[in-house]
């Protein structure tokens, strides 16, 4: 978005005052408190004053609520990744070594939609998960499940015109997180989007249909709405699944709105 896009976005009001365009916020109760107990590393990094917003409080209108404006122009326009530095490899994690992965080769596809239901283009999307075996290639990781030498478990795309993404990946594998007694997270792969701008940036978690550790987890249910949290969870898909070849699940993405995705 260019300077001159975000400024159309703004419209001056009568009084010559400028007012932003609002937006379709979430139902209260959508996202899970900053202080979960059962999710015990939520209680050493939660806040523990309420949040400043960084905002450029307006003037008000007479007639209108209040508008805050939580970015300026630095921060919603500059320069963006652009698509020409991702490659076929990066989207497709089974290729991207000399050797196959070992695991179950899945296909993840699905659309990035605003509150609307309108397809979100030029959104650049980042996975990373375990391999099969449920380990992360990761300097920290403790988990003693053998690493995969033909698997990163890191991948990126950037949405289509239609808002698009599609990955070729391993089913990834539960792994033991030490939070309780025999604490095990079930499969899921990490999602983050970066918008039109690098302040632009949502992080959520992708779960499987059927997954018996669902219940006992706490971050999956630290979601309090059970609708928000069944958004979390892919379908699989038999017209997306190829023949021989690879298992599909499909997965959308709701930036906002009543049918929001929950970010971290
Ligand atoms: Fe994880």
């Amino acid at each position: 978005m260019t300077t001159a896009d975000v400024s159309a976005s703004l419209t001056a009001a009568d009084s010559g005052r400028l007012v932003l365009p609002s937006y379709e916020r979430p139902a209260a109760g959508l996202h899970p408190p900053l202080d979960f107990e059962g999710y015990r590393s939520t209680a050493l990094r939660h806040p523990k004053q309420p949040l400043v917003l960084l905002p450029h409080r307006l003037t008000e209108v007479p007639k209108q609520p209040l508008v805050l404006l939580p970015h300026r122009l630095t921060e919603v326009t500059g320069p963006l990744l652009g698509d020409s530095l991702i490659t076929a490899t990066d989207s497709d994690l089974t290729t991207q070594h000399d050797g196959e992965p070992q695991g179950q080769r899945i296909i993840v596809t699905g659309q990035v939609l605003d509150s609307a239901g309108r397809p979100v283009p030029d959104t650049l999307i980042e996975i990373w998960q375990t391999n099969a075996g449920g380990r992360y290639r990761h300097s920290r990781e403790h988990h003693p499940a053998p690493l995969d030498p033909n698997f990163d478990g890191i991948g990126r795309a950037i949405t289509d015109a239609g808002g698009k993404y599609r990955f070729v990946t391993i089913a990834p594998g539960a792994y033991p997180w030490g939070n309780h007694y025999n604490a095990w997270r079930p499969a899921h792969i990490h999602f983050s989007l970066f918008g039109r701008a690098f302040t632009q940036r949502l992080v959520t978690q992708m779960y499987f249909p059927g997954d018996p550790l669902l219940p006992l987890d706490p971050i999956f249910n630290s979601v309090p709405d059970e609708k928000a949290r069944q958004r979390l969870i892919a379908n699989f898909d038999i017209e997306l699944t190829q023949p021989e070849w690879a298992l599909g699940y499909h997965w959308d993405i709701v930036l906002r709105g009543r049918d929001a995705t929950v970010f971290e």
